[in-house]
């Protein structure tokens, strides 16, 4: 099921996430409806918190970029080792329209539960290193625009209130 995806500024972006306690059919439920919000939406990754969900719970797929990675759940995800720096201009589906440069580890070691509930680790980096962290940002109450200077965050956030703003006025739409 596709959820509707939260629009920044919103007090639950901002919020920290709790470590999920048991990987059961529930969360395997979320993680299926993450997928097909984010396959809906045209993102390469989500985190619960996005559908208004505070859970440590993200999805990512940078196949399109990467075709060696794979579509991928990770369960309460904990960077355990960065390495070199990058610049990458990210975008966010929660700040539809708006992409800014970010400064980034450039490979990233990520440990974490797949939907099995096994512990993996993987070691990531171009796009899925960028989004690993973007993501794992998500759950710690944090966007790309806290990243950004003052003056460009206020200016989005500006457009983001116009926007939320119209579609209020056109539900439909
Ligand atoms: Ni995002």
């Amino acid at each position: 099921m596709v959820r509707e995806i939260l629009i920044w500024p919103d007090p639950i972006l901002k919020q920290k996430a709790k470590p999920v306690t048991k990987v059961d059919d529930a969360v395997r439920t979320l993680v299926k409806d993450m997928f097909e919000t984010m396959y809906a939406a045209d993102g390469v990754g989500l985190a619960a918190p996005q559908i208004g969900i505070l859970q440590r719970i993200i999805v990512l797929d940078t196949t399109p970029r990467q075709p060696e990675s794979k579509p991928i759940a990770m369960i309460n995800p904990e960077l355990i080792a960065m390495e070199g720096e990058t610049t990458y201009t990210e975008g966010c589906l929660s700040i539809p329209g708006e992409a800014e440069d970010v400064d980034r580890a450039a490979v990233v070691t990520v440990k974490f539960l797949d939907p099995e509930g096994q512990e993996q680790t993987l070691k990531c980096d171009g796009l899925l290193a960028i989004a690993v962290q973007h993501e794992t940002d998500h759950l710690n109450g944090t966007v790309f625009v806290d990243h950004v200077s003052t003056l460009k965050r206020e200016l989005i956030r500006k457009r983001m209130k116009r926007l939320k703003s119209e579609r209020e006025e056109r539900p439909s739409a």
